[in-house]
């Protein structure tokens, strides 16, 4: 078998073309090159499911001190003191991650998800009402965005009349983000952004570094029952504050971008599939409690978060190949919900396929998603309110599917789609 970089060619992650449809390159490389080097990131793609959930069970030979941000130009560094901070969730490896985890994980609880239920329905509701007589729409900026951001704002209690703001400046925390080993003594950026798109994506962030800083600051004077005075309130076991200020202030933002715009994809790619698969649509309008599984099976498809990147702290065999000490590593969860030998007929969309759930799409051990409770209430509740209210809707025939040229999240620039009145 070939390790080198030869064997990632047709590997193209950022090529439209991929990103508009991933399944083909990925059940091509778990047959042919299941471990592999990727050397325009000089990294070490995994893509099988078994060696995918070992690597992200293990902390200590798969560091998460892989991600970095390219970093903001000279003017603007001073005015993003807190969002430059290359240390966000799913950077932070153990004791520290507990910290954090825990801190954030407050505002999670069960309970919390669960009163969000009737919100999130009614919200359904009222945008459907609005778009209903029109017959068609692009169901991302006009549905999907709006409902999951409405959520995320109620739970993390921030002002609402910023919410187009915070749709933006989460695009930017994320379109920033770059693999990196971070504390490696080579850190040149790996990911090219032309200078004045850098610029402008910092500016806005130095905007929201301001609005988020003195956010923080009045929840600390006036605590309510919100998931940002649960992380400040934190408190270990001695007494002393689980997390910092400026931890706070990053968490939120990526809790804004986490909880919105994932969720947002994983409902937009769900419409795409009940279109591709209208019989699969009849069974859950038939049948609306088999939404929750059709929402797995669609996780499974297609996540919101094809792959994340590791460190390897010493030297790791997997599938036949030697990833060396220190390299950085892109598990590529996406490729484990096309594992034939866990998901047969992998490229079917199937909504009764008894174990959609073990898809990877949330991750896996340590760092598996906070939010997984809330994004599956709230996609299954938003494809039941769709397909009930609109049976016919389907993705507009001819439409080209846009993506932001990312490897960590999926970023849908728009879906149309269209129905009969
Ligand atoms: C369908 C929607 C979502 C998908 C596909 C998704 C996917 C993921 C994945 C794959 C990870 C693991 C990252 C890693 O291993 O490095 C993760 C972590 C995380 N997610 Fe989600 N997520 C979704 C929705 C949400 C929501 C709604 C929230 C919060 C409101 C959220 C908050 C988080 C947080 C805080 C982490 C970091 C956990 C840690 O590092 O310990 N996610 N998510």
């Amino acid at each position: 078998m070939s390790t080198t970089a030869e064997a990632s060619s047709g590997f193209a992650p950022l090529s439209p073309d991929y990103l508009r449809d991933p399944t083909p390159t990925l059940k091509r490389l778990q047959r042919e090159s299941p471990v592999f080097h990727y050397a325009p990131l000089d990294c070490w793609v995994v893509t099988r499911y078994k060696d995918l959930t070992e690597a992200l069970k293990d902390v200590d030979r798969f560091s998460s001190r892989a991600t970095g941000f390219i970093r903001p130009p000279a003017d603007l560094a001073p005015l993003v003191p807190d969002l430059s901070v290359e240390e966000i969730i799913i950077t932070i490896d153990p004791p520290d991650h507990s910290r954090h985890r825990n801190a954030m994980a407050q505002g999670f609880l069960a309970a919390v998800i669960m009163r969000m239920g009737d919100v999130v329905r009614a919200h359904a509701n009222q945008l459907i009402d609005g778009f209903a007589h029109r017959g068609r729409i692009d169901v991302m900026a006009e549905y999907a965005v709006p409902l999951t951001m409405n959520t995320i704002v109620e739970i993390l209690g921030v002002p609402p009349e910023r919410k187009p703001d915070y749709r933006q400046w989460s695009e930017d925390f994320f379109f920033l983000l770059t693999p990196r080993v971070l504390g490696a003594a080579n850190d040149t950026e790996l990911r090219v952004v032309p200078p004045e798109e850098l610029h402008a994506r910092w500016s806005r962030l130095a905007e929201a570094n301001r609005f988020l800083s003195d956010y923080v600051d009045l929840r600390q004077r006036e605590p309510g029952d919100d998931v940002i005075s649960a992380m400040l309130l934190a408190h270990e076991a001695d007494g002393t504050p689980s997390i910092g200020r400026s931890a706070v202030i990053r968490h939120l933002i990526s809790l804004i971008g986490a909880g919105h715009d994932t969720t947002a994809n994983t409902i937009a790619h769900l419409v795409q599939n009940f279109s591709d698969w209208p019989d699969q649509r009849d069974l859950i309008i038939a049948d609306p409690s088999l939404t929750a599984n059709a929402v797995e099976e669609g996780l499974r498809m297609r996540g919101s978060v094809p792959g994340n990147f590791r460190v390897t702290t010493v030297d790791v065999e997997m599938s036949g190949v030697t990833i060396p000490k220190n390299s950085l590593v892109y598990l590529l969860s996406a490729a484990g919900g096309h594992d034939d030998e866990v998901f047969p007929q992998s490229e079917r969309f199937d909504v009764r396929r008894v174990n959609a759930s073990r898809h990877l799409a949330f991750g896996f051990g340590r760092h598996s998603c906070i939010g997984n409770g809330l994004a599956r209430l709230q996609a299954r509740i938003a494809i039941q309110e769709l397909y009930r209210r609109l049976p016919t809707l389907r993705v507009v025939p001819g439409f080209q599917r846009h993506y932001l040229p990312l490897m960590t999240v999926t970023g849908l620039q728009g879906l149309d789609v269209e129905w009969s009145n």
